[in-house]
Parts: structure tokens; C-alpha cells; sequence
């Protein structure tokens, strides 16, 4: 299926995409800066989920930014939306075979180091899987890695470092974390945030952690990005709601898009 879906891409596109990019929750507007671009509804593409996720597009958009030739999946596919490991991880797969050498992965996460504010940008450093389940489970694919891939470096130095000089360069400010993956739909409790600070996590989500050990074990390097678009559950005296997730990626998306389109031709 990976190969028939990699395939069908491959007839429709022009250029070979060389970076992979996964919009996360309010931050599809991405989608909108690929030049000569190539849109495919996930509906076309043989196997590959559809998103069902509100501020999800569910499109495969291939063209270049910045120079660079990418493929930018609007919408991914979530754990709480009922897919399997190996649906949320299918997209990462399919842009390997098409060609991509690296991916960008961004997403909505809960703030829980105290130092972020709503709308932080926040480069992941590392992660923590609580989803309790890993998308390399059952037979491995030595086409794509090893049985047992190594997680060391997860996140790369090298495009870290590009990252904040982009970042520094262009006057955004972006901090750094460690992101801890809860399979959601609720959002956490109070008590939850409290156990995730003491574990080391600064931000959580329900998503990225698949596709990060996916592409890691497909040799593919990897940067991603959060966007805090809600203080976690517990640290402010309201509530967290969708809406307000949206809302925040709306409104840090001018940053974003150019630190984007900044960090690109240095990948
Ligand atoms: N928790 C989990 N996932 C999220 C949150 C949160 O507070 N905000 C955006 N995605």
C-alpha cells in the first residue's frame, strides 16, 4: 500500500520533494506558500487516512518554498481519531519512497514549563512516548531501518542549531523542549500536568511522536516544532478548549511561516 500510494504521488508531481512538512492543528495555512504547486486530496491517494480532525485540510500539496522542493501534508492522522500506529505513521513512509531525506513536523501542544507563554514557538529536543504503543511494532521492514532503531537523536543537533539561528536572525523568538505524547482525546488533567513536569516533559500533545520514530528509523532527519497554543491543564484558572487551540495557530502564523520558509534552504 506505501508503494502504490508513493507511486500514484509520483505520476502526478513535477519536482521530487526533498523535505517533508506535517501541519499541525491551526497551522495549515502553510499549506498556502507552495509555489508551482501540486494538490492532492488524501481522499485520491491510494491507503493514505483521511483526516477527520477539525483544522485538519487533508491535502497533499507538492511544489517549492523557499527553493526547496517539499511536500506538505495539511492534516495528519491522530491516535484519537481511532487509527492505528501504522495509519498516523503512512504519510511519513509514502514520503520516503517518494523521496524525501528529511521532515518537518509541527503541532499544537500544551504549555507545561511555566517559562512559555500562549503562542510560544518551541523547537522539540526529545520526547516521551506515553502513548503506550511504538509504530515499529510487529514484523520490521529492513527496506525502510533496523529491528531496533536507535532514538538517540531523535531530533537533530545540526537543523536545531539552524532553527534558533534562523530564528534569532529574523527576531522570533523560539525556545526548545522535551514533548511528551498522551494519545488524547481528552485533555489532561491537572494532576497529569504535574506528573509530566516532574518527568522532565515541557509541553505535551497527541500527536508527532509516531511520525518522529517512524522517520528516524527510516534514516530520515528530523526538526519539529510546537506550537503552545494553550497554557496546560492546571496551569491557569480556565479551561482549555478547541477553539482556543485554533485561534493560537492563527495567530503565530506569520512567525512561523517565515521561520519556516528561513530554515528550509538550510536543510
Ligand atoms: N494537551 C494536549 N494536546 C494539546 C494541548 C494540550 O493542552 N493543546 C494542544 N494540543
Amino acid at each position: 500500500m506505501i508503494q502504490a500510494a508513493a507511486e500514484f504521488i509520483k505520476s502526478r508531481i513535477k519536482v521530487t520533494p526533498r523535505v517533508g512538512i506535517v501541519l499541525g492543528s491551526g497551522l495549515g495555512a502553510f499549506a498556502d506558500e507552495v509555489e508551482d504547486a501540486v494538490s492532492i486530496s488524501y481522499s485520491e491517494i491510494p491507503g493514505w487516512p483521511q483526516s477527520t480532525a477539525v483544522g485538519h485540510a487533508g491535502k497533499l500539496v507538492i511544489g517549492m518554498v523557499a527553493g526547496v522542493p517539499v511536500a506538505v501534508m495539511a492534516g495528519r492522522a491522530h491516535l484519537y481519531e481511532g487509527y492505528t500506529q501504522a495509519q498516523a505513521t503512512f504519510g511519513v513512509r509514502v514520503l520516503k519512497r517518494v523521496g524525501a531525506e528529511a521532515m518537518i513536523f509541527t503541532n499544537a501542544a500544551g504549555g507545561i514549563n511555566l517559562n512559555y507563554g500562549q503562542g510560544a514557538l518551541v523547537l522539540i529536543s526529545d520526547h516521551i512516548n506515553l502513548q503506550g504503543s511504538n509504530p515499529l511494532i510487529g514484523p520490521n521492514d529492513e527496506s525502510f531501518g533496523p529491528r531496533f532503531p536507535d532514538m538517540s537523536e531523535a531530533y537533530s543537533k545540526a537543523y536545531r542549531a539552524v532553527a534558533r539561528e534562523c530564528a534569532a536572525a529574523i527576531g522570533i523568538s523560539l525556545q526548545e523542549g522535551v514533548y511528551a505524547a498522551l494519545t488524547g482525546p481528552s485533555y489532561e488533567t491537572p494532576a497529569e500536568i504535574r506528573y509530566l513536569r516532574a518527568i522532565g516533559a515541557d509541553l505535551v500533545g497527541m500527536s508527532t511522536v509516531p511520525e518522529v520514530i517512524v522517520a528516524n528509523h527510516a534514516s530520515m532527519k528530523v526538526l519539529a516544532i510546537s506550537c503552545v497554543t494553550n497554557m496546560a491543564a492546571g496551569v491557569l484558572d480556565q479551561k482549555i478548549d478547541h477553539e482556543e487551540v485554533l485561534e493560537t495557530g492563527l495567530r503565530v502564523r506569520g512567525a512561523f511561516v517565515q521561520l519556516l520558509k528561513a530554515v528550509l534552504p538550510r536543510m
